[in-house]
Formats: structure tokens, sequence, C-alpha cells
């Protein structure tokens, strides 16, 4: 990979930008990773928790039915939802944990916002025999509470974030706070490719499995052709790069970042930031934010707690800028529909979060032609939003 400079940049985006007091801390991560994630030991010991704890590869299906529907493009879906704990977040989880392992660290912090990445990282610290901090927001603990409780089992300690909305944001704010407390003897697992350097390029490579198992066995379920589409929905940017990573070098390849549009496009309602944020700085690094005149981030919302963020990760900002990603918004309606719809149509129930990916990839199947292809990353089951639709959005005439 090209990115990011040795400063840490995505072309303007990303660097490091915390206090100087976190940058040794950030250095000796960034060098020991440098130094041990393309040694023979390090993939060894990667590839038998990717195969024994989080069962991978995971396949890449066509989605015959829902395909049959809508009548135009084929579309495919890379089974992220596969995963142990039920989404992509584990991809990096377990290389956060091995590489606490291997540099003396006893203990393992994040925040989490759905809660699959605090689950994830909550597996992955007990499969190597690690401490583990959850850092979540109080609304979200309150939705998600069965992730609170796998947490829990797991061996995790969550801790409630109360301040501002009590979301993913807050979340971030207080796990890094503990990071830094603790600094000697943890590692911060970040949930997303966000945050100051060396976060964003860790995430993004640990992720890129997902981009290149899924671009293989495309090409093998397709007679050597490529998709014409790559799908992704888009919080901090995780599954994205991820998926994107295996695609990033063919021009034909359209790669579609798809926000989530709440309730409305009016500020407060929505988190959709590539579509109407600008520059500034959040969690350490320079991207695009939504915020408000006087740079604080702007309160956002989405019915997927694991899209509500309002930021992007340094590469996304850069790869937007560049005219590389295309840029469009579902709503929570749509989102919600979608869920029903992939449920009933093809036996998978999916996230909340990759419903959204998953409704704009049927619009553009719907205006395409049949001799085109997306694959759509499936980044995560919908186990633990069932509850939440069932109470709120459920009609019996759906059943
Ligand atoms: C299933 C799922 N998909 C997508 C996301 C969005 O995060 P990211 O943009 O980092 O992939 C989340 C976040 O919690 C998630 O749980």
């Amino acid at each position: 990979m090209k990115f990011p400079d040795t400063e840490g940049y995505f072309g303007q985006f990303g660097g490091n930008h915390y206090p100087p007091e976190v940058w040794p801390a950030l250095e000796e991560l960034t060098s020991t990773y440098r130094l041990l994630r393309y040694t023979p030991d390090f993939q060894h010991d990667l590839e038998t928790v990717r195969v024994g704890l989080q069962g991978r590869p995971t396949p890449v299906h066509f989605l015959k039915r829902t395909t049959a529907e809508v009548g135009g493009a084929r579309i495919y879906v890379k089974r992220e939802d596969l995963n142990h704990t039920g989404a992509h977040k584990i991809n990096h989880c377990v290389g956060f944990a091995l590489l606490a392992r291997k540099m003396g660290k006893r203990k393992l912090i994040a925040e989490t916002g759905a809660g699959q990445h605090g689950v994830a990282l909550a597996a992955a610290a007990a499969y190597f025999g690690l401490e583990c901090e959850i850092h979540m927001g109080e609304v979200d603990m309150v939705k998600q509470g069965s992730n609170v409780g796998r947490m829990r089992l797991l061996g995790a300690r969550v801790v409630a974030a109360n301040a501002g909305q009590s979301a993913l944001k807050e979340a971030s704010d207080a796990a890094f706070s503990a990071y830094v407390e603790q600094r000697d003897h943890a590692l911060y697992a970040i949930g997303s490719a966000i945050g100051p350097h060396p976060f964003p390029m860790i995430v993004r490579d640990f992720q890129s499995v997902v981009g290149h198992e899924a671009r293989g066995q495309f090409l093998s379920l397709n007679e050597g052709v490529l998709p014409d589409h790559v799908v992704a929905c888009l919080a901090g940017g995780s599954n994205a790069m991820g998926m994107y990573s295996g695609f990033l070098d063919d021009p034909g390849v359209a790669l579609h970042a798809v926000e989530p549009l709440g309730t409305s496009d009016e500020t407060g309602k929505h988190a959709a930031t590539l579509s109407f944020g600008t520059l500034g700085t959040l969690h350490g690094a320079l991207s695009i934010v939504l915020q408000q005149e006087d740079g604080t981030p702007s309160q956002v919302s989405s019915v997927a707690s694991g899209l509500v963020y309002p930021g992007v990760g340094p590469e996304i900002a850069m790869l937007h800028e560049a005219g590389r990603l295309k840029v469009s918004a579902i709503s929570d309606e749509e989102a919600i529909s979608t869920f029903f719809r992939i449920a009933k149509s093809e036996g998978i129930i999916p996230a909340l979060e990759s419903s959204h990916a998953l409704a704009f990839a049927i619009k553009l199947a719907e205006r395409s032609p049949s001799s085109e292809s997306i694959l759509v990353n499936l980044s995560g089951r919908g186990d633990k939003d069932v509850d939440f639709v069932l109470n709120h959005h459920w009609d019996e005439d759906d059943s």
C-alpha cells in the first residue's frame, strides 16, 4: 500500500493530532507493528486464529431470489456476517490482540457502538488470555443489551459513557482517555479505520483480508470477470476499507460508500459525513467531519448504532477527494424495509448497518442492466437488532 506516508498522512488527511504525551505510545505501536506484521511467525499465528476462532474464509454468495425479484444487475454478498461474533470487526480485533501479546501488553481497551466491535474484541482477548475494557454509550447499552451481556460473558468489563449524546463518539473519547492513562500495560484496539496514525493503517491492513478474499472468490464464481460495483456501508470505514482494498487497483470497478441518512438531511438527524461534512479534526486525525461552526462535532443519528459517528477515516476522505468513491445515502426507513426483505427472501438477517449497503445495492441493481454485477460487503448479522426491530417496526401484516 502506498499510503499512509511516514507521518501517517493519506494525502492531506490523517496524521497524529493528539497531544505530545501520547506520541511515544503511538510511535512504539507503529514501529512494533512494522517490525512484526509481515514476519512468518506473525502471519502463521494470525492465520491460525482466523481459521480456528473466526471461521475464515467467509464465502461470497449470490442473492438469487432478490436478483430475480429486482430484475437488473446480479447482487452478490461477501458473508462477513458469518464471522465468529457476527461481524467484520473481529478481523482487526484478533490482529490487535496478537500484537498486544507480542508487545507484552496485558490488556485491550476499546469503544463500541452497536456492540459488535466490543464483543469481537472480548472474544479475541479471551482467546489470547488478555484483559479487556470496553467503553459504550449508555444509549447503545440499552438498545444493544444482548451484546452487553455477551461482552460480560466473554470476560470484558463494560464501562458506560454518559457524556453528550451517550453514543459512539463519547465512547471513543472515554476509551482513548482510558488508554492514555493505562498505556504502559494496555493497547488501544480502535473500532474502525479512524484515529491518529498508525490506527487507520493497522485497521485497514487487518481488514484487507475481506477484499482480497472476495476478489478471488468473485473471479472464480464469474469465470474471471470482476464485479462492476463494490458496495459497503460507511461509518469510520473499517468494513469499507477492508472491502475496497481488494479492488483499489481495478479502475473498472466502481467503489460505492453508503452513508446513513437517518430520518432527514437536517443536521442532527443523519450521520452522512461525506455527503454533508467539512475538513476538520476528530479523534486525533484530520479528516472530513460533521461539525458545528466552532469545530465541535455535530449531533448525529441513525437507526443503526454502528453508523452513528460524525466522521470518516482519513483514507476514506482521501479516496473521496480523489474521486474514487461514489457516495450515496440511505434512510432509516429504507434500511429497515431491506432488513425485512433480505430476511424473507434470502434467509439472512442482516445487521441494520449492512442493510444500508443492501438497500443501495437493490436500488443500483434496479437501474443497471442484467449483464452487470454488484458485490456488497454484508458486514454483519442482525441478531443484535432483532429485538429493537420487532419492538419498534414490526407490523403483524409483515408476518
Ligand atoms: C455490522 C457493522 N457494519 C458496519 C459498521 C460500521 O463501521 P465501519 O464503518 O468501521 O465498518 C459497524 C459498526 O459497528 C457494524 O457493526
